[in-house]
């Protein structure tokens, strides 16, 4: 591009410089240099008396240029960068050793074409665009901290003052190009940015009508921090503007470039009361204090005539011209001549261009300019290798109201910003961290102290739009009263926690999301923010990557993995539990053995013993009895024999064994053991074939298909706890995978689930925000303080306390239930109502006989009380069978003689 444009530039110097009459300035004893600058300009009227000064103190001083004169050849650019290309030809025309300037990066760029090809030295104090500094242009060299380094030590402050979003004023010009996209980089190394770019058409073509459009796009955004890089005639209307239109007011960060310090250097006293640009920020080159700068700015006031304050840019100017005068010093010296040779690519060339020579010693001066060192007014100068001046610093002004400004720090590349002069620091070893960042107290736009939060809410007054979900299950995380439509929960109690925590009033509105009939799908609510529908979404949302790449959530609030629960597989449920404990060998082997005992013992005792004597259905009865008495150390008949008594001593201690044995057995298969599940985890629920239950609505399912690659035919939507519990039981569903707060409050109301595994993801729940919102980071220390103050702890008590399964609420899960000893009761029952029923049978079946007899015999003679049926069974039952029997046989004694 730029080499296109020098064509055309060259053919109309054809024009221009046609005509010119050749003029070799540099005579035997003079060394001339050339100067491009705008006289009218603020850096041009300082740069001459400074550069005028220089060339008289290096003519004073022979040891410089021996007896050399300098001579200074100036050309004006006059605000255009045509008419600066055209000088620095009409310069390089003349036999010129170095040039300083041009003042401008667009020359800049064109001129250092030239410069490579003539060998002609270009030295720019101003022309400060970091793009020069490439080695695309090897003869131009900057003589004052080029606009990278400014763009740092911007960055840094706003990096210092914890702003994030910066919108910028630019003019639309090669240097303030370059400058933009340095700013741009250095702003994201700090994990910043440049939110809204608003540019100024070049040079001085900028109109009121351009500036006030632009600030008022700005006054429409959210970033209140505002850097100006522009020239110092724009500067100074775009803040005269922002001034009149109140923008340089309470909450507006302003950050100037150091066009605005020159002026606050050079023209104190110019403000008109519209251009007191209180508490706003600026940069000025940093040069040390030293006896030579103090006899410079006494001795200035002689040489400006009192007509411009001195600002460091004199100073660089003054430099600059001694920098080339060493050097040219040096190659004299060296024994270097001062001479010039036909171009072969320009002498091929019709018309004046022809004339243009390339400088013999220009190589030889670049290197010694470039191995310069020395102290100057702006203190020690010398070049690192990649041509960029040592030690770049900046002051940090403050502007003050009629005290002008207050300094209220350094920047230096060495060591960031400090409060002591750079040079202080420079033996010490490099200290960047953020602890070492330190500024003055700043007095910030509307005349307050309090620091501007750098934003504010984009729409303007308007309530912030919170999207919240519309939740019909675990209502107790959000939830919406139909009819009051009030919203309350867990997750709404934090927000509102956190939004007065907040510096700043935070106006908002809740906008439900869903029908209510369903749970809301997450995703189409995060959505919602990107498409601009609310302006964040506040509940139990999970932060998962695939949101976090649309939005920005705060801190988490809340830990949230997922879990599987499953079903708790107990064995000792059911009605003939009793009977597991044994195999069934074993009890059948163990009931052989009681009567084998009966048995045995019989034998033994039969001829001995009285007990086991008498008809042979009781001493059956008395052989079993005996034999299963046993089992509780309960047999009442005496052994007699002695080995009788030796196989009952055996037997009882293989009895105690056996009963101790099934009732530990027993308890702990009714108190402890459980069949350890089947799923014991995600990856053996992979595994299966089996359906998975997952909330509706929620990013679970999206999750266990994307990553885990589980079939969507596998994946069954479950609204409510209820129908979890339901889905689980019924075994509509093996599993249920869900995030941890949900399940924790399922669990503790259903003891009979279990999770099973870790956390097989780590998570949490946070609130979403448009990408690079700054209410997001706001609301993270708000929360992270919530955390810290126990506040969030408290909210959470309140909300989501459990119960614990394993205590209070076991319901039938550790006890040992009645249904556990059913059967036995069932057995037992039903023997006793088998022997009741069998005695009553026996009962009736006598009392029918002895009614019969008694009828036959007595029979009423005088009228005596007639009894009824139930009354003569009641009172037969009353009396004894024995005496019974012993009446029935006298009344029949009488009656058959
Ligand atoms: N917490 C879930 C999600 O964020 C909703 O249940 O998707």
């Amino acid at each position: 591009m730029y080499l296109d444009f020098l064509k055309v530039v060259v053919l109309l110097s054809l024009l221009f410089v046609k005509g010119l009459s050749r003029q070799n300035s540099t005579s035997a004893g003079n060394v001339t240099i050339g100067s491009i600058f705008t006289k009218t300009s603020l850096n041009g009227q300082v740069a001459d008396i400074a550069m005028r000064a220089a060339v008289d103190d290096v003519n004073s001083d022979p040891r410089i240029l021996g007896d050399r004169t300098l001579v200074l050849s100036t050309s004006d650019s006059n605000f255009s960068g045509f008419r600066g290309i055209i000088g620095g030809l009409r310069h390089m025309a003349t036999d010129i050793v170095a040039i300083i300037g041009p003042q401008t990066s667009e020359m800049a760029h064109i001129l250092s074409h030239l410069a490579n090809e003539l060998h002609v030295p270009l030295l720019s104090f101003t022309a400060l665009d970091p793009t020069l500094a490439s080695l695309q242009y090897p003869y131009l060299i900057q003589t004052a901290p080029n606009d990278l380094y400014q763009m740092t030590a911007i960055a840094d402050m706003i990096n210092y003052f914890g702003y994030k979003e910066v919108a910028v004023i630019y003019t639309d010009d090669e240097q303030s190009r370059g400058s933009m996209v340095a700013l741009g980089d250095r702003l994201a190394e700090r994990l910043c940015r440049i939110t809204y770019k608003a540019v100024l058409p070049p040079e001085l073509n900028a109109t009121i009508e351009n500036i006030t459009e632009v600030l008022v796009q700005i006054s429409r955004r959210e970033s209140r921090v505002v850097v100006v890089h522009a020239f110092e005639s724009v500067g100074r209307m775009v803040l005269k503007m922002a001034n009149s239109l109140k923008m340089v007011q309470n909450g507006y960060v302003w950050i100037a470039t150091a066009w605005l310090s020159t002026v606050l250097d050079s023209r104190p006293s110019s403000a008109t009361p519209s251009e007191v640009f209180e508490g706003v920020l600026t940069l000025r080159p940093h040069t040390p204090d030293s006896a030579m700068k103090t006899a410079f700015f006494s001795r200035w006031k002689n040489l400006s005539h009192g007509s411009i304050g001195l600002n460091p840019y004199g100073l660089y100017a003054y430099d600059t011209v001694m920098i080339i005068a060493h050097a040219v010093g040096e190659v004299l010296r060296s024994g270097g001549n001062i001479s010039f040779t036909h171009n072969p690519i320009l002498s091929s060339m019709r018309g004046s261009l022809s004339t243009l020579r390339t400088f013999d010693a220009g190589e030889q001066l670049l290197d010694n300019i470039k191995n310069t060192s020395m102290t100057g007014l702006t203190g020690q100068i010398a070049f690192q290798p990649d041509k960029s001046m040592i030690h770049p610093a900046f002051d940090i002004l403050n502007v003050n109201g009629a005290a002008g400004y207050k300094q209220i720090g350094y920047w230096s590349n060495y060591s960031g910003l400090s409060i002591v002069p750079p040079e202080e620091l420079y033996d010490k070893p490099a200290n960047r961290s953020s602890a070492n960042q330190q500024l003055r107290s700043v007095m910030w736009p509307g005349n307050t102290k309090v620091q501007p939060r750098g934003w504010v809410f984009p729409n303007n007054g308007r309530p912030l739009r919170i999207g919240i979900p519309k939740r019909v299950s675990y209502e107790l995380f959000v939830s919406m009263d139909e009819d009051t439509k009030e919203i309350s929960g867990y997750c709404i109690d934090v927000f509102l926690a956190a939004i007065k925590l907040l510096p700043y009033t935070a106006h908002h509105v809740f906008i439900p999301f869903g029908d209510g009939l369903k749970d809301p799908n997450y995703t189409q609510l995060i959505d919602s923010i990107t498409t601009g529908a609310i302006d964040a979404a506040v509940g139990d949302i999970a932060i998962v990557t695939k949101r976090t790449k649309r939005v920005d959530f705060t801190q988490p609030y809340i830990e949230s993995g997922l879990l599987v629960v499953v079903p708790i597989r107990n064995q000792g449920s059911g009605a003939w539990a009793f009977l597991q404990p044994f195999t069934g060998p074993m009890w059948a082997v163990t009931g052989a053995f009681f009567v084998m005992v009966g048995i045995v013992i019989w034998i033994l005792e039969h001829r001995i013993n009285d007990e086991f004597r008498g008809p042979p259905r009781q001493q059956l009865i008395t052989l079993l009895w005996f034999g299963f008495s046993t089992m509780f150390f309960a047999h009442r008949e005496n052994t007699m024999s002695t080995l009788g008594r030796m196989i009952l001593l055996i037997w009882l201690f293989v009895v105690l064994i056996i009963t101790s044995s099934y009732t530990a057995s027993y308890t702990s298969i009714l108190t402890l053991q459980q069949i350890p599940p089947s799923i014991r985890g995600i990856e053996s629920l992979i595994n299966t074939d089996d359906p998975i239950g997952v909330q509706r609505g929620s990013f679970v399912r999206d999750y266990l298909n994307d990553e885990l690659h589980i079939p969507k035919s596998r994946l069954i939507s479950l609204e409510t706890p209820e129908e979890c519990e339901d889905a689980l039981t019924s075994g509509r569903v093996s599993a249920i995978v869900d995030e941890r707060p949900y399940m924790d409050l399922f669990l503790s109301n259903y003891c009979k689930f279990q999770a099973v595994g870790q956390e097989f993801t780590k998570s949490g729940w946070g609130f979403a925000f448009p990408r690079d919102s700054p209410l997001a980071i706001d609301m993270s220390s708000a929360i992270l303080q919530l955390s810290e103050n126990g506040e969030l702890k408290r909210i959470g008590d309140k909300w989501l306390k459990t119960q614990d399964c394993s205590r209070g609420n076991t319901e039938g899960q550790d006890e040992l239930q009645l249904i556990s000893f059913s059967g036995l009761f069932l057995m037992s029952g039903t023997a006793g109502f088998l022997a009741l029923i069998i005695y009553l049978c026996k009962v009736i079946v006598k009392y029918n006989r002895n009614n019969g007899q008694a009828t036959e015999s007595t029979t009423p003679r005088n009228g005596a009380a007639r009894t009824t049926p139930i009354q003569r069974f009641l009172s037969f039952f009353d009396h004894k069978e024995e005496d019974l029997d012993s009446r029935s046989k006298r009344k029949h004694s009488e009656v058959i003689p």
